[in-house]
């Protein structure tokens, strides 16, 4: 997740208010940054890696000549965060200069088309092969529009880009396709930012693009097409936003936003397929399938273990990487060890992989791309979360699932698998449908000791990481139980009030969850279900429920169940007046042991 600016201003120069434009999208990135304006003497470029503050004050960004340009925060996803790989990326002359948010899942094969036509390149990043593409085509005589739209249709991916040229100047052009893009109407001046926070200061009257539609901006105004370049007549609306809720999208806090962009983690996520069948097609034959991790990360490790013992017939461990030490000595040297870490400089995680490394084959599922895990491993796979800022991990969990799922379908090679993960951001959307009666939920219940979460098999990691956000954020205790393991002891806790989750999808497991739900009910307990819209025994047992369709079988129920999870821990720690984005005692990443 990176965000893109750009802005054609009247008599000002453009660079000062890229530069507070890209502060306002410093929650998509901050590994680096950069901006490129033009001007008499051509386009000037100026970026580094590094915190917009920190490049800011040693590079002048805002000294950059002109009152045209474009500007870029990046959050790294193709090459290490760098001044090479920091936008603005320019092609062969420096005669064209392109900013990017997406991925451009075929670059490689650009890349190496355009190389032998005799382009040079000087990043590892994805987005370069656009201002190549542009300059391979406006070479062969077409204008810059042209030469854009032949270079979308080469690409495959996502991407929203801008685009400016020596050989038509005072024009910015780009287009939108699967990663956000808006465009700003001031009086005589145009803007473009990822997200409609970063051009507040400037202005509020925004045009919404949909995908595949481009657009065209100069002195007189901004022109957009359709993909079939016929020119629109798009709305200009204002929006009623404070500055202050820039940073957030809107949103009251990160881990809202967040949760709210766990639909797009995955989509993004989706294209690390072909890099997965990759270093799939690397592996030996292993015996055995070691998961190590913490928290959260652990959950995602636990549905790895049903996927790779359910479809792949692997036995599978799960060790905490805090515990990891005392199981090291009968580490199989035929298995694959997983290391799953959003950061990637969790101590234990790194301590355990060090461990492991010597005894091993290494695979990190990673998120933040240059961490330590990444340089140590022997493999890597990154989730396309973007980055996270609330302390509670929400869209990287989801993200790490996505890479879990991916890596089991590329093992064994289940087409349907990768067919019905790719229905998933379509499930998650409608579960937001839902969020109002979710807050009704959080504002009912707020005010529980306790909370139980129970489920079965794969729907046990995801009443453990019910558990854990609950905790985390409320702090009210929660519980996250095997469904059938309550009755061994745990039981005794459950009476009058007691709320039990009770996560029950469709599957072999579901009438057996059933009969604990009758067990706590026995018990005086205050039920809220998570199933299908058509489970009428839940419906009729359970006190609150909330729906999911028929279609989302158990299989590939973790992926989604848990969203109302997170959403009732978010909602009760804000009803409960917590913030959720810093929760007392915790920090993003635990870099002690
Ligand atoms: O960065 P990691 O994934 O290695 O972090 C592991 C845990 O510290 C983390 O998942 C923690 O449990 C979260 N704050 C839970 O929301």
């Amino acid at each position: 997740m990176c965000g893109i600016v750009g802005c054609i201003l009247k008599n000002d120069k453009a660079a000062p208010v890229l530069l507070d434009c890209v502060q306002g999208l410093e929650y998509r990135g901050y590994d680096s940054v950069g901006l490129a304006t033009y001007s008499a003497s051509g386009i000037k470029i100026k970026k580094d890696k590094g915190k917009i503050k920190e490049v800011s004050e040693k590079l002048h960004l805002e000294e950059l000549p002109g009152e045209i340009g474009i500007g870029h925060v990046r959050w790294a996803t193709h090459g290490l965060p760098t001044k090479e790989n920091a936008h603005p990326h320019t092609d062969c002359t420096g005669k064209i200069a392109v900013v990017h948010n997406g991925i451009i899942e075929n670059y490689k094969e650009l890349k190496d088309q355009l190389e032998d036509e005799g382009h040079q390149f000087t990043s590892q990043t994805d987005t370069e092969v656009i201002p190549h593409l542009v300059e391979k085509y406006m070479s062969q005589g077409v204008g810059l529009e042209e030469a854009m739209n032949q270079t979308i249709s080469k690409l495959h991916g996502s991407y929203a880009f801008a685009v400016i040229s020596t050989d038509e100047p005072h024009k910015i052009m780009g287009v939108r396709k699967e990663s956000p893009l808006i465009l700003g109407v001031g009086d005589g001046e145009y803007f473009l930012a990822s997200d409609a926070p970063a051009i507040l200061q400037h202005t509020r009257r925004i045009i919404y693009l949909a995908d595949h539609e481009t657009f065209i901006m100069d002195a007189d105004g901004v022109t957009v097409k359709d993909r079939e370049g016929q020119v629109m007549d798009k709305e200009i609306e204002t929006i009623r936003w404070t500055p202050e809720m820039a940073q957030k999208g809107g949103y009251d806090h990160f881990m809202l936003k967040e949760i709210h962009e766990q639909p797009e983690a995955v989509k993004n996520t989706l294209f690390e397929v072909s890099d997965i069948k990759k270093i799939v097609s690397k592996f030996p034959e292993f015996k055995r399938i070691t998961f190590v991790a913490c928290g959260t990360s652990y959950h995602a490790s636990m549905v790895g273990k049903y996927l790779f013992e359910g479809l792949l017939g692997l036995p599978t461990d799960v060790i905490l990487a805090s515990e990891f030490e005392f199981a090291a000595n009968a580490l199989d040297p035929d298995s694959l060890v997983i290391f799953i870490s959003q950061s990637g400089e969790t101590a234990d995680t790194l301590k355990a992989l060090k461990i492991a490394n010597k005894k091993a084959e290494t695979l990190a599922i990673v998120n933040v791309l240059g961490s330590t895990a990444t340089r140590e491993a022997d493999h890597v796979i990154f989730t396309r979360a973007g980055p996270e800022i609330g302390v509670a991990a929400t869209k990287t969990y989801i993200s790490q699932l996505t890479c879990i799922y991916l890596l089991v379908a590329c093992m064994s090679g289940d087409k349907e698998l990768l067919e019905e993960l790719q229905q998933v951001p379509d499930h998650m959307k409608k579960v937001f449908s839902y969020e109002d009666k979710i807050k009704d939920m959080a504002a009912k219940y707020k005010d529980a000791q306790d909370f139980f979460f129970i489920g079965r098999g794969f729907s046990y990691p995801t009443a453990l990481e019910g558990a854990l956000k609950l905790k985390e954020i409320t702090y009210i205790h929660g519980e996250g139980y095997a469904a059938g393991e309550l009755k061994h002891g745990p039981l005794a806790l459950i009476d009058d009030d007691v709320p039990v989750v009770t996560v029950v999808p469709p599957g072999k497991s579901h009438d057996r969850t059933l009969s604990n739900v009758e067990e706590v009910k026995a018990r005086g307990a205050r039920v809220i279900g998570l199933g299908s819209s058509e489970d009428q025994v839940l419906k009729y047992e359970a006190h609150d429920m909330v729906e999911f369709s028929p279609e989302i079988n158990e299989l590939i129920s973790p992926l989604i169940y848990v969203v109302p999870l997170q959403l009732l821990s978010y909602h009760i720690s804000v009803a409960r007046g917590i913030d959720p984005d810093k929760p007392k005692n915790l920090a993003k990443c635990v870099t002690v042991e």
